[in-house]
C-alpha cells in the first residue's frame, strides 16, 4: 500500500494567503479589494492592440526577461536609474522576492501589526517567523521599537492597510536611517497620500519601496509591481527572481500607462474628492472613520443599538452583502475588529452604498 506524499513539514500547518471576494455574476458593488472604480487609460488597450497587431507572431516569444523597456519608463517618472528598479508580476511577487532573499528559518521578518496581511503567509512559505511592531491606538510609530526587533527585514505598509492612516515622510526617514535592516516601505496606496518616500532609496541603501499599478493605474487585472531599490538589492532580486516574471501584454499595458500620468491623476483627484465626501455622509450618521490617505477607508458602522462592536461590524457587513454590496472585515485585531473596509467607487457607487448604510444604520 502506497503512502500518501506528504509537502515540508511548514507547508502542512500554512494557512494560505484569503484574498477578497471575487463574485463572478454580475450587479455587485464591489467595494472590497481595493481596485480603481475607473477604467485606465485607453493608451494601454490601444498599446496592446497595436503590440499584436504589428507583429502577430509577438506572442510566440519570450517577453523581456528584465522588463527592460518598462523599466526606462519608470525610471523617468521617478528620476531613477533603471538599474535600481526591478519589475514584478504584481508588488506581491516583488514582496516574495524580498523575504525569499531576505529571510528563513533563522531570520524572522518585522512588520507592523495591523498591516498587510499577505506578509506573514510569505514569511511562512519560507519557514521564518514574524516580529510584530504593534501601531500603537492613536496610530503612532514606535521608531525604537522597530529598531529593537532584530528582523533583518521590515515591512511598512506606508499608508497602512487596513487601517488607512500615513505615516509622515519625515518619520520614514528617521526609521530608516535608525534601522540597520532592509526597510521596505510598501507604497501601494501612496498615490492617494500626501507625500511618498520614492527618493529614499536614493539616500539610504537599505531602504526598498514598492509601487504597484494595481490601485492608482487602474490595472491590478495586468498585475504589475515594481521595486526602487540599491543595486545592491536590485542585483539580489534578479538572481532570484523567475526569468520572465512579467509577461509580454503586461509589460506593454504598464508602460502606456505610466506614460499618461495626467490620466491617473485624474482619476486620483476624483477618488480623494470622493473619499471626503464619503467620510463627511458617514460621520453624519455617526459612524467613526479613521484618517485615510488611501482610495479605501476603515470605518465603524453605527446602528440602532450605537454600540461600536464586532457583532455591529458583522450586522453591517452582512446587511450590505444582501444588498449585493461587498465591503471588507478584519475580525482579527482590535484596531479593525469594530469596523468596515470600504474601498472608495464611484460617486454612483457611493450614492448605492451611502444609501444602504443609511437604510441599516436607521433601520
Ligand atoms: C498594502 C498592499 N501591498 C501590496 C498589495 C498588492 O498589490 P499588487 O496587486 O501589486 O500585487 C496590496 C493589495 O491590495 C496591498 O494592499
Amino acid at each position: 500500500m502506497s503512502s500518501e506524499p506528504l509537502p515540508n513539514p511548514h507547508i502542512v500547518s500554512l494557512k494560505g494567503y484569503v484574498p477578497g471576494e471575487q463574485p463572478q455574476g454580475g450587479g455587485w458593488i464591489k467595494l472590497n479589494t481595493n481596485e480603481n472604480p475607473y477604467p485606465p487609460s485607453p493608451r494601454v488597450v490601444e498599446a496592446i492592440k497595436k503590440h499584436l497587431e504589428t507583429d502577430g507572431t509577438a506572442l510566440r516569444l519570450y517577453p523581456s526577461p528584465d522588463s527592460a523597456p518598462l523599466r526606462k519608463t519608470i525610471a523617468a517618472l521617478h528620476g531613477y536609474h533603471a538599474d535600481n528598479i526591478v519589475v514584478g508580476n504584481g508588488s506581491d511577487d516583488i514582496l516574495n522576492l524580498l523575504v525569499r532573499s531576505y529571510a528563513d528559518l533563522n531570520r524572522p521578518i518585522g512588520l507592523l501589526d495591523p498591516s498587510y496581511s499577505l506578509y506573514p503567509v510569505i514569511a511562512a512559505i519560507q519557514g521564518a517567523s514574524v516580529v510584530k511592531v504593534p501601531i500603537t491606538p492613536d496610530f503612532s510609530l514606535d521608531i525604537n521599537a522597530v529598531v529593537n526587533c532584530r528582523a533583518p527585514i521590515f515591512f511598512l505598509t506606508n499608508p497602512n492597510a487596513p487601517l488607512g492612516i500615513s505615516f509622515s515622510a519625515k518619520q520614514v526617514e528617521e526609521l530608516a536611517q535608525a534601522f540597520s535592516g532592509i526597510l521596505v516601505v510598501d507604497e501601494a496606496y501612496a498615490d492617494f497620500a500626501e507625500e511618498d518616500c520614492t527618493q529614499l532609496p536614493l539616500k539610504y541603501p537599505n531602504v526598498v519601496v514598492t509601487r504597484t499599478l494595481s490601485k492608482s493605474y487602474s490595472l491590478a487585472g495586468m498585475r504589475v509591481g515594481y521595486a526602487l531599490c540599491s543595486l545592491k538589492v536590485a542585483e539580489i532580486l534578479h538572481r532570484v527572481r523567475d526569468s520572465y516574471n512579467v509577461d509580454r501584454l503586461a509589460q506593454v499595458a504598464a508602460v502606456a500607462a505610466l506614460e499618461d500620468r495626467e490620466w491617473v491623476q485624474k482619476n486620483i483627484e476624483k477618488i480623494k474628492a470622493t473619499r471626503t465626501r464619503l467620510i463627511s455622509e458617514l460621520t453624519q450618521l455617526g459612524w467613526k472613520i479613521n484618517p485615510s490617505s488611501g482610495n479605501f477607508i476603515l470605518a465603524k458602522p453605527r446602528g440602532k443599538t450605537h454600540e461600536f462592536s464586532s457583532a455591529t461590524a458583522e450586522s453591517a457587513f452582512n446587511f450590505l452583502k444582501e444588498h449585493k454590496i461587498l465591503v471588507r472585515c478584519f475580525p482579527h485585531h482590535p484596531l479593525t475588529e469594530k469596523s468596515l473596509r470600504i474601498t472608495v467607487g464611484t460617486d454612483a457607487e457611493m450614492d448605492a452604498f451611502l444609501k444602504a448604510a443609511r437604510a441599516w444604520s436607521e433601520g
